[in-house]
């Protein structure tokens, strides 16, 4: 049986998706039908076919009682649109189905885990209550579990934050045991992640802490994800009010990656490394799978939520996912690389090799806005700093540009058509591998993902330039010594 809230909130999409033309949205990048997303959920496996589930909010353009958006696909690339999988429409989520994961259940069922929102009038003041949530379905619809809520604050330690307990990351090991790790703030003001285990998935019982922010990585951890990659075990965090540190982390809400290791046994996480996930403008609270063929895939909201409310008068959706990205460790360091998939929507290729560039050059067969394109700087041969401009004409540009002196790569859409005084430009460190700074650059009508050196490290932006603006040029204030590989990227 579906909820009238489910229904009403399925029938708005539909009537209203019509609205927005096919150029209006980005080309390979996901949005929500209409309306609102954010995070991205329930990323899984199900039947063969990859399902993604979001933060959905459909009826306008701004964050509100949480639904769960859904999408499937046969390749991570191409996403089919499902109806909404989930409203708020019962006493413990009636204020919203917040972020949360999925997994397919031995008995052929996909199942949900989300957390449920509960406004409550505590001393005067309304409190959103959280709890963890189940729902069971066929892929396409769900129906919520009769004994929800599954895990309440009473479950956690004395002190620990009953309106800040959410975002559970399901997972079932090989023994048939479920685990999902869960977010929480204690009295103190920590983030903290607590691990539950399940022989069910509907019955939990708390059995371990895998970290906390240690009063130095912010404050509530969001969207907690946890997994083994390449010998080592990754906590995947996304905490609210972090302090600044160097170029690895702005202030406010950031997404950062522990690297350590974990002892399955007695439930410890020892953590070796802390690093940034994405160094770029918008990224936020991301999520994994675990491809059948044993890749381990993320997605994550490329936004951030303090750039949230500035989006340009006559834009007609809000939020848009990254493009998956396959994860590795390699001397320690997170890798992130687009899946591979993407390379068979690649045209025809342009190249440049080894070309000098001084003054701003265009290049035959170099232009346009939905691409896949790599530029290699040969650091040793160039001098002065090198600037890439893209979706650019006589009024528009975002810039990239490479410092060879203080080895540094900034980003900049002041020009990309936002008109208000949000974050614009970040600056971090990059080091030239062997001689050479590679930088592949997906870019799609509204976004720009930057990928350093194999993806050692990432950018990602939100642009809302005009698509007439489909220029590229390269610059350098002496002389760059450059290569190029293009394709436009066919859908
Ligand atoms: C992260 C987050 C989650 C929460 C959801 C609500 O962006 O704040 O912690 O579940 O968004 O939409």
């Amino acid at each position: 049986m579906i909820s009238n809230c489910l229904q009403k909130a399925r029938d708005f999409e539909r009537e209203h998706m019509k609205r927005i033309q096919d150029g209006e949205r980005p080309c390979y990048h996901l949005t929500g039908g209409t309306g609102w997303i954010n995070d991205p959920n329930g990323f899984s496996v199900y039947k063969g076919e990859y399902h993604l589930f979001y933060q959905y909010h459909p009826y306008s353009n701004e964050w509100g009682p949480m639904h769960w958006g859904h999408v499937k696909s046969r390749d991570l690339v191409l996403w089919d649109r499902l109806p909404i999988a989930m409203a708020p429409d019962e006493q413990y989520d009636k204020d919203g189905c917040f972020s949360g994961s999925a997994l397919e259940l031995g008995d052929g069922r996909h199942l949900l885990m989300f957390t449920g929102v509960e406004n409550k009038k505590t001393d005067g003041i309304i409190k959103g209550f959280q709890t963890q949530c189940i729902a069971v379905g066929n892929g396409i619809d769900y129906v919520k579990y009769e004994g929800n809520p599954v895990i309440t604050s009473k479950d956690l330690p004395e002190g620990v934050s009953a309106v800040d307990f959410r975002d559970p990351r399901i997972w079932q090991e090989e023994d048939g045991t479920f685990y999902a790790v869960v977010s929480g703030r204690d009295s103190d003001g920590n983030g903290v992640v607590f691990l539950f285990r399940s022989q069910d998935a509907m019955h939990w019982e708390r059995c371990g802490e895998i970290d906390r922010s240690r009063g130095k990585l912010g404050s509530m951890w969001e969207c907690p994800d946890f997994f083994s990659l390449d010998g080592k075990q990754v906590l995947l965090v996304s905490p609210m009010a972090m302090k600044p540190d160097g170029d690895k982390f702005h202030p406010g809400n950031g997404t950062a990656c522990l690297i350590g290791t974990y002892d399955r046994e007695s439930y410890r996480f020892v953590r070796q490394d802390v690093q940034p996930v994405d160094r770029g403008i918008d990224f936020y609270a991301p999520q994994t799978l675990l491809t059948p063929d044993g890749r381990r895939v993320m997605i994550g909201w490329m936004q951030s939520w303090s750039n949230s409310k500035f989006v340009p008068d006559g834009v007609k959706y809000f939020g848009q996912l990254t493009v998956p990205r396959e994860l590795s460790v390699h001397e320690g360091r997170l890798i992130q690389k687009p899946v591979r998939e993407l390379e068979s929507y690649r045209g025809k290729a342009v190249r440049y090799s080894d070309i000098v560039v001084s003054d701003e050059t265009e290049l035959e067969g170099i232009c346009g806005r939905i691409l896949d394109m790599t530029v290699c700087v040969n650091t040793e041969e160039s001098r002065g700093e090198f600037f890439i401009k893209v979706a650019c004409n006589e009024e528009y540009e975002t810039v990239i540009c490479y410092d060879p002196y203080k080895e540094t790569l900034c980003i900049d859409r002041s020009g990309s058509g936002y008109l208000c005084d949000i974050v614009h430009s970040r600056t971090f460190r990059v080091n030239p591998v062997k001689g050479e700074l590679n930088l592949r650059i997906l870019l799609d009508r509204y976004s720009i993902e930057i990928f350093v050196n194999g993806g050692i490290q990432t950018a990602s932006l939100t642009i809302y330039t005009d698509q007439k603006a489909q220029g590229i040029t390269f610059r350098s204030k002496e002389a760059a010594k450059i290569s190029i590989e293009k394709y436009d990227l066919v859908f």
